[in-house]
């Protein structure tokens, strides 16, 4: 399919009077990645939920693999969210359910795995993230980086071509946040899946900018040593609502803007 695979066009969105999104338009190809900046309230949560169609906007056009999903009803959107996986901030897991049943919960909704094929497919996205050895156990009994990696497998098992993260290293600890941060680029260098990371962390933006993942030392591993290209990023940072800054990485770091400055510092 040509064309991008998020594409959004002056999107405006007000909560009351308040505006929280201002003709925000951006275009973001095929296994892309787009960090998304600004600081708390920026607009940058309600940005993901329009582009899954959680919130609708009051003007503008939200394209998904071309299609323009604003108009769409819940029911025509299901095949449309079945292609875009989201990790929320908070990991959101189901305390009273097992892991297992925390990953397995997408495809038993939708019926989608008999009972073998189901544990088989829980146990490959558990490996993928690590966490096979944590099947049985309660998320309570968890820590916060392997809630967030169990809550990367829960999205990741309906294959999604299309990965939105909000702030997945939020809270964690800098050696949790690297496993994060393997993780986003395992999806984008093996599934070459489109990424939308919200960050309030530029060195992890930069982690996943300058970085691959090799398969075969099973860690990121410095771009230019890499075969293979470089990954596309694109950075977008929203200020009172609206895109104050888009570009790629070479204009990100050597943006003059004060304001871009201030938040490289
Ligand atoms: N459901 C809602 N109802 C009313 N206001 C909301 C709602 N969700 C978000 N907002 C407001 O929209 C603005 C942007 O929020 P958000 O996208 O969560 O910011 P960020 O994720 O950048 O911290 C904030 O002022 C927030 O209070
Ligand atoms: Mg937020």
């Amino acid at each position: 399919m040509p064309g991008p695979a998020i594409e959004l066009r002056n999107v405006s969105l007000s909560f009351d009077a308040k505006r929280v999104l201002n003709n925000v338009s951006f275009a973001l190809g095929r296994g892309e990645t787009l960090f998304l900046l600004g600081v708390t309230g920026s607009g940058k949560s309600v940005l993901l939920k329009v582009m899954l169609g959680l919130l609708k906007p009051d003007d503008g056009q939200v394209l998904i693999d071309g299609q323009d999903v604003v108009p769409f009803s819940e029911e025509q959107l299901q095949p449309v969210r079945r292609r875009m996986g989201i990790v929320f901030q908070e990991g959101a897991l189901f305390d009273s359910l097992s892991v297992f049943e925390n990953v397995a919960y997408r495809l038993r909704e939708e019926h989608l795995a008999d009972d073998a094929s189901l544990e088989q497919q829980v146990r490959e996205v558990l490996r993928f993230v690590e966490m096979e050895a944590a099947i049985e156990k309660s998320p309570s009994e968890l820590s916060g980086g392997m809630r967030r990696r169990v809550a990367i497998a829960r999205t990741i098992i309906s294959n999604p071509a299309i990965m939105l993260y909000d702030s997945p290293t939020g809270g964690l600890d800098p050696v949790t946040c690297l496993t994060i941060n393997v993780l986003i680029a395992k999806m984008r260098d093996l599934q070459h899946v489109t990424s939308v990371v919200v960050t309030q962390r530029l060195q992890d933006a930069y982690e996943l900018v300058n970085s691959v993942y090799s398969q075969e030392k099973q860690t990121l591993v410095p771009v230019n040593g890499a075969s293979g290209s470089r990954p596309v990023t694109r950075f977008l940072m929203l200020r009172d609502a609206e895109v104050y800054f888009q570009g790629n990485e070479q204009e990100f770091t050597h943006s003059t803007d004060a304001y871009v400055q201030k938040f490289l510092a």
